[in-house]
């Protein structure tokens, strides 16, 4: 797993990462120094909701996109970008912006048996603390606070307004979805969702696989691979 300050691509203008401050510093010096910088294409792999809202979080860190990936619409133009098939590309940088964790695994693995490299998006209003890591592939949407000492996993999605508390460990391909406020302590195990607007106190684990539904407020441990909705939070009954 990359360190956050290891990562290609890190929109740098208001996070207070100090980190990231230093490597935009280098980035700088380099960019002033070199003759040649070859920029390698960077390619948004899901031209659905939350690809288009990674293409937002690019265009206001002023990265250049290249196209979008995705099968579904290749041949079509979205927001002005052509639309390629992911085994069309060889070279370059991707990030999945797509919400289900496990299409975000499949393709994530196709481009890097590609030969791409996944890259980590930050809105530039986005806050990442001190300590903070996040993996490669991550995105961290406009608005969203991800506190002190926090471990980002690889393909995580923190999306607008999310608030995630200080030590909390998400892992591989978590979703964070807009509002939702994961206290500190927390351990969101990999493929795991928090809904919209949700809450998660301190200190709990919700489980791989497991749905957290919009609005609830979880008070105990989520099992792997269960749905809990409601207020405190259990398990989505289907009868
Ligand atoms: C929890 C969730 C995954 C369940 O989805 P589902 O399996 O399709 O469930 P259904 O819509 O069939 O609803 C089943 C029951 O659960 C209830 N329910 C669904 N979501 C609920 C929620 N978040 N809180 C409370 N009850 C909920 C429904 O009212 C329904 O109850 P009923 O049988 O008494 O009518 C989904 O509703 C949810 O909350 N998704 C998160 C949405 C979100 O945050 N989107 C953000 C996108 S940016």
């Amino acid at each position: 797993m990359s360190r956050g300050t290891a990562n290609p691509v890190l929109p740098f203008s208001v996070t207070t990462h100090p980190k990231i401050r230093s490597r935009a510093v280098s980035s700088a010096a380099e960019a002033a120094g070199a003759a040649k910088i070859v920029r390698m294409p960077l390619y948004i792999c899901g031209a659905g909701g939350v690809g288009r809202e990674a293409l937002d979080a690019a265009l206001a860190a002023a990265l250049d996109v290249t196209a979008f990936l995705d099968d579904a619409r290749a041949g079509e133009k979205v927001r002005g970008l052509p639309v390629l098939r992911p085994a069309d590309v060889h070279a370059g940088d991707y990030l999945v912006g797509i919400a289900a964790p496990t299409a975000r695994a499949r393709l994530s693995r196709i481009l890097d048996d590609l030969g791409l490299r996944a890259v980590t998006l930050v809105h530039p209003r986005a806050v990442i603390s001190p300590e903070t890591t996040l993996a490669e592939g991550s995105l961290i949407q406009a608005n969203a606070h991800v506190s002190s000492s926090v471990t980002v996993g690889p393909h995580v999605q923190v999306h607008y307004n999310a608030t995630i508390g200080h030590d909390t460990r998400l892992d591989a391909r978590v979703s964070v979805y807009p509002g939702a406020n994961v206290s500190g302590n927390v351990h969101l195990c990999a493929d795991a969702t928090v809904g919209s607007g949700a809450i998660v106190l301190q200190g709990l684990t919700v489980g791989p696989g497991a749905f957290v539904g919009a609005g609830a407020v979880v008070t105990r441990d989520v099992p792997a691979d269960t749905t809990v909705v409601g207020s405190p939070a259990r398990p989505l009954r289907r009868d």
